[in-house]
C-alpha cells in the first residue's frame, strides 16, 4: 500500500505512539484486503463502548492511546454504553465507574459521547462520502439507504481511522464492490417492521456477505429498511443491499422468498410464548417518526404493572422530542438513552424475557443477554405492554 511522506512519518512513530499503532492497524488491514492507499474520511463511529460487552481487556489499550496524545482527526461518535445513568440504580458501583471511565477515555481522545447506534439521525452523512463506521446496523444503513461508503469496521480499525482521519481504500470504498450480484424476489407482502426484520434474518443466513438486490418490496419506509438491514447484518456479513430496479440481466444467483420463509424465520427467533417481563422497542435506536408512533399509540393507555416498557433512543433525540417523551412516560413507559436491551445487563434488572419489534434484538437476546425473546410488530408489542 502506498503511503505519503507524512503517513510514513506517522508509521515510524514521529507523531507519537497513538498515531503509530493506528497506522500499523490500518496498513495491515489495507495490505490484507488489497488497498492501494489511505483515503480521507468524513466521520468515524466507534463500537466497543459498552462495558458489558467489552469487559476489562481493552481498557488498558484505550488508556494508553488517550495518554499518548491520541486525538481524533474527524467527527467521531460513540455506540451505546451499558447503562443510562437515569436507570442505573440496580447496577453496582464497579459497573457504573468502569463505564464512566471508558466514556471518559473516548472523550479525552475527542469523540462525542453520543452513545447511540443511529448516529445518522444526529448528522446524516452525505451521499458518496467515505466513512469509517463500526456498528453493523449503521454501516448497512449508511451504504444502502444513505449512499455513503463505509466498510464494516471493528472497534480497533474504526478508532485507528478516527485517530488518523483516513481509512484504506478497499471493500465498500470501491464502486466495483458495491454492485448487487444476487437477485432476491420477495413474493409475499411484508406487513410490518417485524416482517422486514424477519426477511433480514432469513437473507443474512442465506447470503452471508453477498450483495443482494431485493425486488418486490412495496414502498418500504426508511424505518422498515433500517430493520431489514440491521437484521441482515446480524445473521450474516452483508454490508450493502439495493431495493431499486434490477439493471443487469445475469445474476450469480436468484433467490425467492415466500410467506413461509418469513413466518418460519419469525418463529425461529421467538423463544418464548408467555407474557414477557419487558417490551423493548428501539433497536436500532428509534427515529423521531418511530417515537411519535409509540407516543400516539400510548395516549390514554397505561403500561401493565410488573412489566417494563423500554423505548431506546439517542439522548440527542430525547432532548428534542420532549412532548412524545412526556406522553410515553405518563403511560408508564421509559424512554431510555445511551444503551439498549442487548448491551446492558438485563438480568441485573430482573428481566428474564423480552418481546420486541426488532429481529436483531430477538436474535441476540438469548445469547448476549441470556433472556428469552419473541418478535412481534409494534402494535402487538404495545398490546402486550398495556392495559
Ligand atoms: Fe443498537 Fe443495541 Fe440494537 S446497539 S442496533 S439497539 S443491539
Amino acid at each position: 500500500m502506498h503511503l505519503t511522506t507524512e503517513e510514513e512519518k506517522m508509521y515510524d512513530g514521529e507523531y507519537g505512539w497513538a498515531c503509530q499503532v493506528s497506522m500499523q492497524i490500518l496498513t495491515r488491514l489495507g495490505d490484507l484486503f488489497g488497498a492501494t492507499k489511505l483515503i480521507p474520511i468524513k466521520s468515524a463511529h466507534l463500537s466497543g463502548v459498552s462495558y458489558k460487552t467489552i469487559s476489562d481487556a481493552p481498557i488498558g489499550f484505550l488508556e494508553e492511546l488517550a495518554n499518548t496524545a491520541g486525538h481524533v482527526k474527524v467527527g467521531t461518535t460513540l455506540n451505546p454504553s451499558s447503562l443510562d445513568p437515569d436507570y442505573s440504580a440496580k447496577f453496582s458501583t464497579t459497573q457504573k465507574e468502569k463505564q464512566r471511565h471508558i466514556i471518559k477515555l473516548y472523550r479525552k481522545m475527542g469523540a462525542e459521547p453520543t452513545l447511540t447506534c443511529t448516529p445518522y439521525y444526529i448528522e446524516q452523512p452525505r451521499q458518496g462520502s467515505h466513512l469509517a463506521w463500526a456498528e453493523s446496523s449503521a454501516v448497512i444503513y449508511a451504504n444502502s439507504v444513505l449512499g455513503a461508503y463505509t466498510n464494516r469496521e471493528g472497534s480497533p480499525s474504526a478508532l485507528a481511522a478516527a485517530l488518523i482521519g483516513k481509512t484504506p481504500n478497499y471493500g465498500m470504498h470501491r464502486s466495483e464492490n458495491r454492485q448487487s450480484t444476487i437477485l432476491v424476489d420477495v413474493e409475499t407482502e411484508l406487513k410490518d417492521e417485524a416482517e422486514f426484520g424477519a426477511l433480514g434474518i432469513h437473507l443474512g443466513r442465506l447470503l452471508n456477505d453477498k450483495n443482494p438486490l431485493i425486488k418486490g418490496l412495496s414502498k418500504p419506509s426508511n424505518d422498515d429498511l433500517k430493520q431489514l438491514g440491521a437484521a441482515m447484518a446480524t445473521a450474516g456479513m452483508t454490508t450493502i443491499f439495493d431495493t431499486g430496479k434490477p439493471t443487469r440481466r445475469k445474476w450469480e444467483e436468484k433467490v425467492s422468498v415466500g410467506r413461509r420463509d418469513i413466518e418460519n424465520t419469525r418463529e425461529s427467533v421467538s423463544t418464548i410464548s408467555e407474557q414477557p417481563d419487558m417490551v423493548f422497542l428501539g433497536c436500532p435506536h428509534c427515529s423521531l417518526e418511530e417515537l411519535k408512533k409509540v407516543a400516539d399509540s400510548l395516549k390514554e393507555r397505561k403500561v401493565k404493572r410488573g412489566l417494563q416498557l423500554w423505548i431506546c433512543v439517542a439522548r440527542w433525540l430525547k432532548e428534542r422530542a420532549k412532548g412524545y417523551v412526556e406522553i410515553i412516560e405518563a403511560a408508564g413507559g421509559h424512554v431510555v438513552c445511551d444503551t439498549c436491551a442487548i448491551v446492558t445487563w438485563l438480568r441485573d434488572l430482573g428481566i428474564d424475557s423480552v418481546m420486541t419489534n426488532s429481529a436483531k434484538t430477538a436474535y441476540y437476546a438469548p445469547t448476549m443477554s441470556k433472556v428469552g425473546s419473541s418478535l412481534a410488530p409494534l402494535r402487538e408489542c404495545l398490546k402486550t405492554a398495556c392495559l
